[in-house]
């Protein structure tokens, strides 16, 4: 592609997480989180690590922000540690995790990069999972308090808020599968847990805005095509179920149109925790969208014997990241398109999107990484295209600045810009880096 300058103003940034890079668990009076706990958990992290130390980034934050502004970064998404703020989920606040949070604002600030702040990005008080977590409405209010609390905070320098992150892999992972923090596997609890999170996104968002004025307020949806192998019936039946659990169970009570009805009879509950009003409260109205995009689906149907399904249409790219992903980047242009032409989100911004690969620190003191900037490029490409063809794209965020925890996976897949030695914590700039920084500089994709 040639000649493909993004619009002016186009925010190009890098993300985080709090419990993937802060370390710093237990210090200065931050409570313990559900990551917490269910790291130290055997066998729930693939290499037995924690987020303990992770990359420092509590006490290297100032080297963090210097290597932004390195690569030239318009903008830095992070989220904040809630056990850091009320280390007992409401009630008492710990002023000096707030300090830290203040002083990384005006750090960027300073830097001339613009802070984009999640409120929720998994890490939740384990005293709030001991009430009952996010299957209980408990949390929704606390929630709302913590967003309270820190927005009164931080408000007036920061003006671009994401309440929750990943409802659908809080929820279904977290509390359907078991393989992130609490570690359940309950479908009742899942599905409670997932309405709750999207509760807690609407009751705050109101505080949000009353706290940080012109503040622009959204949230964090990770979405991917889930393409029918076939076009037999039975495929196409399973890959819309599929979209449902995993798309639209979201997206649509977001756009107001209440939860997918063929979701809620496949799932045959009661649903008891839905009352009066949350409906809308869910549907008030968000100032943008963000989507974490990192692969597409092929859902093959199992109703049928695959004697008697229609030969498969539809096979994946052999391309993988290290996470065992496809490489599909036109899956970004699809969902961007849908998001706008079909939802009418008013803006959108890629929070996320980025691949894992098995990096090496070279002798010479280098990380070469052709195929994340193959990847990268591919996927901005995408974007760009869904730009031309009129979607309200206003900016796009590589995950992740640095290598870190990587969840049930610990240290073991590196997603980072910056590669991180762990022993020394020395961060060295990736091939893809540079790149991105040459991007950045031209407001176009370049070689
Ligand atoms: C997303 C998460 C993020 C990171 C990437 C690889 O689902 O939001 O924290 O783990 O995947």
């Amino acid at each position: 592609m040639t000649n493909t300058r993004f619009p002016a103003g186009f925010i190009w940034g890098s993300a985080t997480s709090s419990y993937q890079i802060e370390g710093a668990w237990n210090e200065d009076g931050k409570g313990e989180s559900i990551w917490d706990r269910f790291a130290r958990i055997p066998g729930k992290i693939a290499d037995s690590s924690t987020g303990d130390i992770a990359c420092e980034h509590y006490h290297r934050w100032q080297d963090d922000i210097a290597l932004m502004q390195e690569i030239g970064l318009i903008a830095y998404r992070f989220s904040a540690a809630w056990p850091r703020i009320l280390p007992e989920g409401r009630g008492k606040i710990n002023q000096p995790g707030l300090d830290f949070y203040s002083r990384l604002v005006d750090g960027l600030l300073g830097a001339g990069i613009t802070p984009f702040v999640t409120l929720y990005h998994w890490d939740l008080p384990q005293v709030l999972q001991d009430a009952g977590g996010w299957p209980s409405r408990i949390t929704s209010e606390a929630f709302v308090e913590y967003a309270d609390v820190f927005t009164r905070a931080l408000g007036d320098r920061v003006k671009h808020w994401m309440t929750v992150n990943e409802p659908m892999v809080s929820a279904y992972v977290g509390y359907g599968v078991g393989a992130h923090a609490p570690g359940h596997t309950s479908l009742d609890e899942q599905l409670a847990a997932s309405f709750h999170l999207l509760l807690a996104h609407g009751l705050a968002i109101s505080v949000i805005r009353a706290n940080s004025p012109e503040a622009q307020v959204g949230l964090a949806l990770n979405l991917s095509p889930q393409v029918p192998a076939s076009h037999s019936l039975v495929d196409r039946a399973a890959a819309w179920q599929a979209d449902g659990t995993h798309n639209r169970w979201y997206l649509d009570p977001l756009a107001g149109r209440g939860l997918p009805p063929d979701i809620v009879e496949l799932y045959d509950r009661p649903m008891r925790f839905i009352q009066p009003g949350d409906m809308n409260t869910i549907a008030t109205p968000v100032d943008f969208l963000g989507v974490n995009y990192y692969e597409r689906r092929i859902i093959r149907s199992s109703a049928v014997p695959e004697a008697e399904n229609m030969p498969r249409e539809v096979f994946a790219n052999p391309e993988q990241t290290e996470m065992g992903w496809e490489v599909y980047a036109d899956g970004l242009y699809d969902i961007l398109g849908r998001l706008y032409f079909d939802y009418r989100f008013p803006n959108i911004y890629v929070t996320e999107n980025g691949a894992a690969y098995p990096d090496r620190l070279a002798p010479d003191g280098k990380v070469d990484d052709p195929k994340r900037v193959a990847f990268l490029k591919s996927h901005i490409e995408s974007a760009y295209r869904a730009i031309a063809a009129g979607v309200p794209l206003r900016g796009y965020f590589v995950w992740s600045l640095l290598d870190n925890f990587e969840w049930s996976h610990g240290y073991t897949k590196r997603f980072g810009l910056a590669y991180v030695d762990y022993p020394t914590q020395q961060r060295i700039l990736k091939s893809s880096a540079k790149w991105y920084q040459r991007v950045i500089k031209a407001n176009a994709i370049v070689d």
